[in-house]
């Protein structure tokens, strides 16, 4: 039959894709590449989480470092669980 089943696979080659897109550095910047599925996990939580309370900020805007206090700081603020927060600072770590 030629019909061919809506694929499983659809949906992970499109998230791999918005990934690529949105995120130069994991097309060939020199900084390790986060594992996709927690950098996408991050993105995710980023853009439901980050802006509840203030403008989300760009990722851009702060170095690796500041980064890594910015998170630890809005963890709490935001009370948001431990691998959640890694998830975030992964995924901000590699868009700046
Ligand atoms: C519950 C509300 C709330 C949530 C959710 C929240 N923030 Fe914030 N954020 C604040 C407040 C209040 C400030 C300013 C005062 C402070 O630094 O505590 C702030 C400040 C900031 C700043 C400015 C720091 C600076 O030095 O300019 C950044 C960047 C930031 N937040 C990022 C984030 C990120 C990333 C997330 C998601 C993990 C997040 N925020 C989630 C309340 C929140």
């Amino acid at each position: 039959m030629m019909r061919s089943p809506k694929s499983p696979f659809t949906a992970i080659a499109l998230a791999a894709a918005l990934i690529t897109a949105a995120s130069p550095a994991l097309a060939g910047d020199t900084k390790p590449t986060p594992d996709p599925m927690r950098f996408a996990r991050g993105a995710k939580a980023w853009a439901d989480n980050c802006g509840r309370c203030h403008n989300i900020r760009n990722p851009k805007e702060f170095s690796d470092k500041n980064w890594s206090l910015i998170v630890k700081h809005m963890r709490v603020r935001a009370n948001i669980d431990g691998e959640t927060a890694k998830d975030i600072e992964a995924f901000l770590k590699a868009s700046n």
